[in-house]
């Protein structure tokens, strides 16, 4: 762990699901909801996050199917001026994982503050239609914040890449 960010008082991760040279979405006002359909990489997203916390930015939120997550996970959504600590320590020896779930601005704030325990990094094949963003915005190279690529397992539509310290 490097000392200029924060250890949280729980298992603190990341998922994310990019296309290619690490597309994220797309900032234009119509472009919210993801860009893609992939069944599976879905069913690894809920393998992983079902039974733990899920934390989402405003912006997301508004979109993500959050009714329906509440059903299996608990889902907590970020406002500026939160005590984000307040938050991460309410989930401390509760045997749960936080995962952090975007979007941009979520993940940037993370990466930039927090030591993360584990990146779980989604990246589609070409096999996956992809639509196109009017204002793509792209997921930061996690290596440049400190990470190593610790597996890659190949899947039908992604490669599923876990990423540590
Ligand atoms: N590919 C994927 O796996 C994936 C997953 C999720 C999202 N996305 C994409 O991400 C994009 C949305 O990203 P976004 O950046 O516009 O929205 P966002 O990260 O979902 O939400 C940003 C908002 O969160 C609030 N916020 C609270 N605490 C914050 C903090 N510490 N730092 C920054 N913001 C904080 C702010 O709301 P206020 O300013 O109103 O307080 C901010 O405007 C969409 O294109 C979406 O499709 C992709």
């Amino acid at each position: 762990m490097t000392l200029d960010k924060k250890n949280a008082p729980v298992e603190l991760n990341l998922i994310v699901c990019l296309g290619k040279d690490n597309l994220l979405g797309d900032a234009s006002p119509e472009g919210n909801g993801l860009l893609w359909h992939s069944a599976e990489e879905l069913r690894y997203y809920k393998s992983r996050t079902v039974g733990n916390v899920v934390l989402f930015g405003l912006t997301t939120a508004q979109f993500a199917p959050l009714q329906l997550m509440k059903k299996n996970r608990t889902v907590e959504v970020l406002d500026f001026g939160m005590d984000i600590d307040g938050i991460l320590a309410k989930y401390a020896d509760s045997g749960k994982s936080v995962f952090i779930c975007g979007g941009y601005s979520i993940y940037k704030f993370f990466l930039e503050n927090y030591a993360l325990d584990h990146l779980y990094i989604s990246r589609l094949k070409p096999r996956v239609p992809v639509a196109e963003a009017k204002s793509p915005l792209y997921f930061p190279d996690p290596a440049a914040f400190g990470y190593k690529l610790a597996e890659s397992v190949e899947h039908e539509d992604f490669f599923a890449e876990v990423w540590d310290w």
